[in-house]
């Protein structure tokens, strides 16, 4: 069913939001293969999250579900079995990719895809470290979804990662967990550590220096009670939100601060945006804290480099900020955003364009000219999630009621997100 969003004044209150994507996909993977109990709590409501569960049920692990707790009964690394049918990562980039690494190394063949969005996605980047790690693995066309894993001992490898890929470092340590010996991955700009920290959590034996972490194969990986972050990458949506509607004031509690990810807020605060952080607490490793966001006008930026690696899932929403802001955005060296969910520079511009608002596409990103305005629209979450919210966004700012097809797209990270929305809007008529 099309969402219609008409615009609002303002955004206020006081709100907790479900639990980083990111942590829970890793939690849930290295609690199925640890000896004991895992108690998950603040488990991500998203189908993604959901379809790695399903996955580890698959793969004959207990998982049990309390609302948004949830509880992995893990019986060591060589506990997984041969699942019946294939593995459906669903939308799920994370799953097939980070789990891969784990599937890698067992001694049974597992094929693994998910829907047309992930078939159209690219897999050499896993590929090829497993490959040069012993295993086996052909994929459709040499690259895509679906992959079949013929699982089997694995050797160490020394490996510099091609791209900045979160997803590529933790399938390389997942799979460096079996290898006999020292795994050591080096990347080209630090990506996010959620899985350094969450393997430390579970027993790991990790080292960190600068750039480059090494893992020392077959650790006691131990069952963990772990509470999750609110997911940042969602609160975005409702920052940016707070920031360009007058009179503004909201409260997101217990937001994921981890560094690698918080270069959002460092990003904002250099615009100008009007952001308290406070009750900054360490959960498990992981940095939380609560923030206060006040509407405020922004000058815009430039999001290239190092920078556009950490902010890659925000920059949808971003985009949306920029034309709003005082001077624009450019967004460069973003070529990744064209293998998202969606080609997401394409799907940030055809929606802009519906709203009357300027872009100009670059092959590795986009400039969109500042104090432009928002017309109400016919939209298209083109089956991207964080394209659904994105534009929910800037159709809060537009001058009347717009439509967003395909809206339910935002299930796929954030299933409450219009309900969360709606209970903050206050209608500007
Ligand atoms: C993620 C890493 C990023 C990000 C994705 C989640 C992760 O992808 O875009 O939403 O949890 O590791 P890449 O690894 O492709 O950069």
């Amino acid at each position: 069913m099309p969402q219609r969003i008409s615009p609002a004044r303002s955004i206020s209150g006081s709100i907790a939001l479900p639990g980083d994507k990111s942590i829970s996909h890793r939690y849930a993977m290295i609690a199925s293969i640890a000896q004991g109990d895992s108690r998950l709590q603040n488990y991500s409501t998203g189908a993604d999250c959901h379809s790695t569960l399903d996955a580890m049920r698959a793969l004959g692990v207990r998982v049990e579900e309390h609302g948004t707790e949830v509880v992995i009964r893990g019986r060591g690394m060589d506990s997984l079995r041969e699942p019946a049918a294939s593995l459906d990562a669903g939308n799920s980039g994370s799953t097939i990719r980070m789990l891969s690494g784990i599937l890698a190394a067992q001694a049974f063949a597992t094929r693994i895809g998910g829907d047309e969005s992930l078939s159209r996605r690219p897999m050499g980047r896993i590929m090829e470290p497993l490959s040069q790690m012993g295993a086996c693995i052909s994929a459709r066309d040499g690259r895509f979804p679906p992959l079949d894993i013929r699982g089997g001992r694995l050797r160490p490898i020394d490996y510099t990662l091609p791209v900045p890929s979160a997803q590529v470092k933790t399938c390389v340590l997942f799979a460096g967990l079996y290898a006999e010996g020292d795994t050591t991955v080096r990347e080209p700009v630090r990506a996010r550590d959620h899985t350094e920290i969450a393997l430390r959590e579970f027993g790991a034996d990790l080292r960190v220096q600068s750039k480059t972490i090494s893992l020392m194969g077959r650790p006691t990986l131990t069952g963990r009670d772990l509470a999750i972050p609110s997911d940042l990458s969602s609160a975005a949506f409702f920052i940016v939100a707070a920031l360009l509607l007058p009179g503004s004031h909201l409260t997101i509690r217990g937001v994921g601060l981890n560094p690698t990810r918080s270069t959002l807020l460092d990003f904002l605060a250099g615009m100008g945006a009007a952001i308290r952080i406070t009750e900054v607490e360490s959960r498990n490793g992981e940095l939380a804290g609560e923030l206060v966001v006040s509407s405020s006008s922004v000058r815009g930026g430039t999001i290239e480099k190092e920078t556009t690696a950490a902010l890659i899932d925000e920059i949808p929403v971003l985009a949306i900020l920029g034309a709003a802001s005082e001077d624009g955005i450019v967004i460069r060296d973003a070529g990744e955003l064209r293998i998202k969910e969606t080609d997401r520079i394409a799907t940030v511009a055809e929606n802009l364009r519906r709203m009357g608002v300027q872009a100009e596409e670059f092959p590795d990103g986009l400039a969109i000219p500042g104090r432009q305005r928002f017309h109400a629209a016919e939209l298209d979450s083109f089956g991207d999630h964080r394209i659904a919210m994105a534009f929910a966004i800037a159709a809060l700012c537009a001058d009347g009621e717009s439509t967003i097809h395909g809206a339910g797209a935002a299930s796929v990270s954030f299933p409450e997100f219009f309900e969360t929305l709606g209970s903050l809007t206050a209608a500007s008529r």
